[in-house]
């Protein structure tokens, strides 16, 4: 395993995405599958777990706790407020004032059975609450000892870089994969210039990028993918391609394709941690393991090309 350093702690570069054993957004988890799979991320070296309190209306943080048990005091356990859910209309809406900040707060620290949240993020912006006072916030939450440390999620690092600068924001969520560059270069300054961590989701698009669903895959419930267009559309083909790419590196080197994807993210100079979403123990293992694959020059070759053919696709 590889470790960066964020705010003085030991963060592992593939990291454990909780949203799945929230039990909510990637189709049925069993909990005993979770907690396998949290005891296998801390046995292959996994320090980081991401979650957040929307996860399962509280399931994920529970189940997280529960799987950490006594080592939930030596990883860093990091969490997200700001998306909240409203029972009438069975729909999320987004609330991040300081005021709605210190109620989420104390409810993760007691789902996370934790004193302390090593890293808080701010899960997206309201688009109503100006960020100073949200990082203002959150360093008092600092000072008194509730959280270690506190990141961002979904903002833009270039619009909002003066305010993460001055409240020393210790870290950056965004979305970037494969087949998604959209968010390169905020990742890109926000590394550079703000020396911000950068944490990176939908590295296998929604586990597109694993090489097991084909144009025919079928989701049902609440899974997210019923509703993901990304792979469906006609317009899409060459993300299939890709696809078939990764596949076929999988074939030449022995890997999984996901381990594959994994550890050309990791590559990429911008890339801090990768937050994968595991559900099973076996994942999690191959997901650890491919911070320390080198992939070779032809398969580095292969993934370039089908880069820069979906960059020329979406401009
Ligand atoms: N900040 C944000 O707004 C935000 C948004 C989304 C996610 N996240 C974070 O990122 C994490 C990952 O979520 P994501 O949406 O980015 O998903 P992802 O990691 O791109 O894909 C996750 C899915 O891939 C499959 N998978 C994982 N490892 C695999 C392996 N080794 N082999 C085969 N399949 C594998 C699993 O689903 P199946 O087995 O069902 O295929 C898993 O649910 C979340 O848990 C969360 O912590 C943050």
């Amino acid at each position: 395993m590889q470790y960066i350093d964020v705010a003085g702690m030991r963060v592992s570069r593939v990291a454990f995405g909780c949203s799945a054993i929230g039990g909510h957004d990637y189709g049925k988890v069993d909990d005993a599958d979770s907690l396998r799979a949290i005891s296998a991320a801390c046995a292959s070296g996994i320090t980081l777990f991401d979650t957040a309190d929307i996860y399962g209306l509280g399931h994920s943080e529970q189940i997280l706790a529960k799987g950490l048990g006594g080592y939930r005091n030596k990883v860093v356990v990091a969490t997200k407020f700001g998306v909240c859910w409203d029972k009438i209309s069975r729909s999320t809406y987004k609330d991040i004032r300081p005021v709605y900040l210190r109620t989420a707060l104390k409810k993760s620290l007691k789902n996370l059975k934790l004193d302390c949240i090593p890293l808080y993020q701010v899960h997206w912006p309201d688009n109503i609450t100006p960020l100073d006072d949200v990082l203002e916030e959150l360093d008092k939450c600092r000072t008194a000892g509730l959280v270690r440390a506190f990141g961002l999620s979904n903002f833009n690092p270039i619009e909002h870089g003066p305010s993460i600068s001055r409240n020393k924001a210790a870290s950056i969520q965004l979305p970037y994969s494969l087949i998604d560059g959209a968010k390169r270069e905020l990742l890109e300054y926000a590394a550079s210039k703000l020396g911000l961590a950068t944490l990176i989701y939908n590295v296998l698009a929604h586990g597109y990028l694993s090489g097991k669903y084909t144009r025919e895959s079928v989701f049902s419930g609440t899974d997210l993918r019923t509703r993901d267009n990304s792979f469906v559309k006609g317009d899409k083909v060459l993300n299939w391609r890709a696809v078939d790419i990764v596949k076929q590196i999988a074939l030449d080197t022995g890997l999984t394709p996901a381990q594959v994807v994994i550890s050309w993210t990791l590559r990429q100079p911008f890339v801090g941690s990768v937050i994968i979403g595991a559900k099973t123990e076996v994942q999690v293992q191959q997901n650890a393991i491919a911070a320390d694959i080198n992939l070779d020059r032809a398969a580095c070759q292969a993934l370039g090309d089908v880069v820069a053919l979906l960059r020329r696709q979406d401009t």
